[in-house]
């Protein structure tokens, strides 16, 4: 077998984007297949704790595409998607279901990939029971803490880290209104933090969001969110920059550093949540080599702080990207096509990831 890092040394003697050797020729020369080293191999070396993917339920009838998302070579940690959501895991008022996140938490357990859970608190996919009605402060911090409990208790010792809350800022730094600004007003942060420390210690702690992978109003906002939060003595805190990013547009290297490092000050860890860099189609190899390394800056960047443990991909599939549903015209998001060959950004990754740990 070959080493990764003779794989990548005998990709560097010819340009690494225009070969774009399709996996298939890969395979045929022995560089790699699905038991070779990958990505999360090559992020454990380089430093990081996982490099890993996220996983929805409509994925779980292809064998194929599972080979690649259970394999702890290539993923090292898994979130669900969706299946965690509030309108999954409590579709009525008290009455919990945890099959669609079990479907995706039990086979990452198998394969020994850490988990990452999501969301205790957002304000998109609630359930009609919950916002077709008015509550009072003190009914909706009851449903809230109750929520939580239920959850977060299912999933004790099981996940590596909760997204507790998810979205709560907008643009410029203010809190977005929400059922839960708007009733309990912005102490609900607070609250659930509290109620999932209170139902699974271990668990880190993430505040996640979008537009959060550059020094902005948004990122002084959450910086003073962690910092009461750490006043108020929640423990085990941390960021998601959640990086849905747009080929071509996505922040410098730098930027990016700067932006991480900014976070870490504050004395929590961070993590690249939800990584995807979409391009408006139809897709060109040029636009393929943009992308490629837009995605390798984010990584990179990752690897060079300390205190950045690790880069989840929002789904590694084309067909499972939720970019074509949301983004008219978008799409060609993530590191493998829909025949499963690995794009040029998948061998950047590689690359980054490689000669960090050289
Ligand atoms: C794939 O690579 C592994 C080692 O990583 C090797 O044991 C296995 O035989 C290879 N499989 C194929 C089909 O080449
Ligand atoms: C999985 O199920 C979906 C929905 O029923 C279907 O459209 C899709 O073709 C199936 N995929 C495979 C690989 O069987
Ligand atoms: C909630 O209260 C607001 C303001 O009092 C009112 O306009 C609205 O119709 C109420 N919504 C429901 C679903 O009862
Ligand atoms: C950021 O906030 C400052 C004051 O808090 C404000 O003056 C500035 O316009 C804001 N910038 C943006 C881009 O919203």
């Amino acid at each position: 077998m070959k080493t990764t890092a003779s794989i990548l040394a005998a990709l560097a003697t010819s340009p690494l984007v225009a070969a774009a050797p399709t996996i298939i020729e890969h395979e045929k020369r022995g560089w790699v297949n699905w038991t070779s080293p990958g990505l999360n191999d090559l992020a454990r070396k380089a430093g990081l704790m996982y490099f890993g993917t996220a996983i929805d339920n409509p994925s779980l009838n292809n064998t194929k595409y599972l080979s690649i998302a259970r394999d702890a070579h290539e993923f090292g940690q898994v979130t669900p998607a969706n299946g965690q959501k509030w309108m999954y895991t409590e579709p009525e008022q008290g009455v919990f279901s945890f099959e669609m996140g079990d479907a995706i938490i039990n086979p990452a357990i198998a394969s020994q990939q850490i988990r990452r859970c999501h969301t205790t608190l957002w304000h998109n996919q609630l359930p009609d029971w919950l916002t077709s009605r008015n509550w009072t402060s003190p009914e909706l911090v009851s449903i809230l803490e109750t929520h939580i409990a239920a959850v977060v208790g299912h999933y004790k010792g099981l996940c590596y880290a909760w997204d507790v809350v998810n979205e709560a800022f907008n643009e410029d730094g203010t809190f977005r209104s929400t059922i839960w600004l708007d009733t309990i007003g912005p102490s609900y942060i607070e609250t659930a933090f509290k109620a999932v420390a209170a139902a699974d210690p271990d668990a880190k702690l993430y505040y996640n969001d979008y537009n959060l992978e550059s020094i902005s109003n948004k990122t002084r906002a959450v910086g003073a969110l962690i910092r009461r939060l750490q006043d108020c003595g929640v423990p085990n805190l941390g960021v998601g920059m959640q990086a849905h990013l747009i080929t071509g547009m996505t922040p410098s290297y730098t930027d990016q550093v700067a932006n991480m490092q900014a976070f870490v000050d504050l004395g929590v860890e961070i993590a690249v949540t939800e990584l995807d860099i979409r391009t408006e189609l139809p897709s060109t190899p040029e636009k393929e080599e943009t992308q490629a390394q837009n995605y390798a800056d984010t990584v990179k960047a990752c690897v060079d702080v300390q205190g950045c443990v690790g880069v989840t991909v929002w789904d590694f599939y084309d067909p499972y990207s939720w970019v074509p549903g949301v983004f008219e015209g978008e799409g060609d998001a993530t590191l493998y096509r829909e025949s499963f060959e690995r794009k040029p950004a998948w061998w950047a990754v590689a690359e980054v990831l490689d000669s960090a740990a050289n």
